[in-house]
């Protein structure tokens, strides 16, 4: 059922008096005749979406009120970009990365640097899609289809194969050598899988990865938050049979996934309603899921460590006006056809974000949080690995990786 407005809401809508001007221009634009609103041309159809409340969600929420990320390290700067997930291989190489201009990389060292390890396609070319900086920003979107976005990446330690799930080419594996990966999954159920996000390995062969959303791709997963659509889903690859099927379906812009030590359950975030979900794969509850946590801010990739325990990374953070927006779809409805930029649009509605990295124990416990809070060293971040005493932090927006000493 869906809940139309609460006055509660309107009254703290209104406080804000840029709102009632925009609340009073909205005569006029609503219908957006022009379709020169941020989401004109697009079918934009926001829905309702359940988030945990604000206010109980920060007041519980640990932070850290010195700031540890802030003393970490920018490595790397310029010259990698976008790099979302790191990965070490068996031999203790890398970290590999995937990059926004579709490749994926590993560091041979400070004499070779990086090099170009695998490619998502056989289309890529130099020409098109190595922009370097530029990658990362709005002059990649059109060709990033072309050129391809690595965004999860696992190496099975068995085989030394490296498994990857791309935002446009589905999953793909490549040997330890590299190269041109083959694609493993581009399709369930008949229809074309549009935006394969993250990936892990049961130990029985088999695939765990998520699909963000079966309506946006990776370039406007912008939409898929203002809209709060929930199309994504859960799939697993099985290798016997070659085949994919849908685990989960239904959740609103489902990211990181992550198995647990034993494999008895995974781990998975949902972006949307920034939350870390369960989901059992033995025992009793096999089949079901349930909230592990509900998190200030909007979760990315999920990371075990050697003890088990999970690190979340998190933009954060949420906001109040955010809340309202989400639980009322009319409001977003109206705002977004605005014909003003998105990013005024967004900024209004928005903070400034900062990063927040979590460590979850197996019971869902909070074991540690660090934050960046003056946004001193790290922005956006997307994945933590945790290796011999170093925490390695990815970033989907900016051309550097993060690391710091841990614990
Ligand atoms: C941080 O929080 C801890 C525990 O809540 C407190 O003991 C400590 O004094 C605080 N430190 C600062 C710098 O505020
Ligand atoms: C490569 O590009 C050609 C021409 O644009 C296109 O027809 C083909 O489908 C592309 N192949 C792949 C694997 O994307
Ligand atoms: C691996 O285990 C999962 C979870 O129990 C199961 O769904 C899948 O079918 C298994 N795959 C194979 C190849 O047996």
């Amino acid at each position: 059922m869906e809940k139309k407005f609460q006055y509660r809401d309107i009254d703290l809508f209104l406080q804000h008096p840029y709102w009632v001007l925009l609340v009073l221009a909205l005569g006029f634009l609503i219908m957006d005749p022009f379709e020169m609103s941020p989401v004109g041309g697009l079918d934009f159809r926001p829905v309702r979406n359940d988030v945990a409340p604000f206010d109980q969600v920060m007041k519980n929420w640990p932070g850290d009120n010195r700031s540890r990320l802030g003393q970490g390290n920018l490595e790397f700067v310029d010259e990698i970009f976008g790099p979302e997930s790191l990965e070490f291989d068996a031999l203790g190489r890398g970290p590999y990365a995937g990059l926004a201009d579709g490749r994926v990389v590993r560091w041979m060292g400070k004499d070779e640097g990086w090099e170009t390890f695998a490619l998502v396609t056989r289309n890529w070319s130099e020409k098109v899609c190595a922009r370097g900086k530029d990658s990362t920003t709005s002059k990649q979107w059109k060709v990033e289809p072309d050129c391809g976005r690595p965004l999860g990446l696992r190496f099975d330690k068995e085989t030394g194969n490296l498994y990857i799930a791309d935002a446009y080419y589905g999953l793909l594996v490549v040997g330890p050598e590299g190269g041109i990966a083959t694609p493993l999954s581009t399709h369930v159920d008949g229809k074309p899988i549009l935006f394969a996000n993250d990936l892990d390995i049961h130990k029985n062969g088999s695939i765990f990865f998520t699909d963000t959303s079966k309506k946006y791709d990776r370039v406007r997963h912008f939409f898929i938050l203002l809209e709060g659509e929930s199309t994504g889903r859960l799939l697993r690859y099985d290798p016997p049979t070659k085949t994919t099927h849908v685990v989960l379906e239904g959740l609103a812009f489902p990211n990181g996934v992550q198995l647990s030590k034993d494999h008895t359950f995974l781990l998975y975030t949902e972006t949307t309603n920034c939350r870390l979900m369960k989901f059992w794969i033995e025992g009793p509850k096999s089949g079901t899921t349930e909230l592990v946590s509900n998190l200030p801010g909007f979760p990315d990739n999920v990371r075990i460590n050697e003890n088990g325990e999970f690190w979340v990374a998190i933009d954060c953070c949420r906001t109040k006006i955010q809340e309202i927006m989400i639980r009322n779809p009319w409001m977003r409805n109206m705002y977004f056809r605005l014909p003003i930029p998105m990013r005024y649009l967004a900024k209004m509605v928005g903070m400034r974000m900062y990063t927040v990295i979590s460590l979850f124990n197996e019971e869902g416990e909070i074991v540690d949080v660090l934050e960046d809070k003056q946004g001193k060293v790290m922005k956006l971040v997307s994945e933590v690995r945790e290796t011999n005493g170093k925490l390695w932090i990815g970033t989907v927006a900016h051309n550097h990786i993060a690391t710091i000493s841990y614990p």
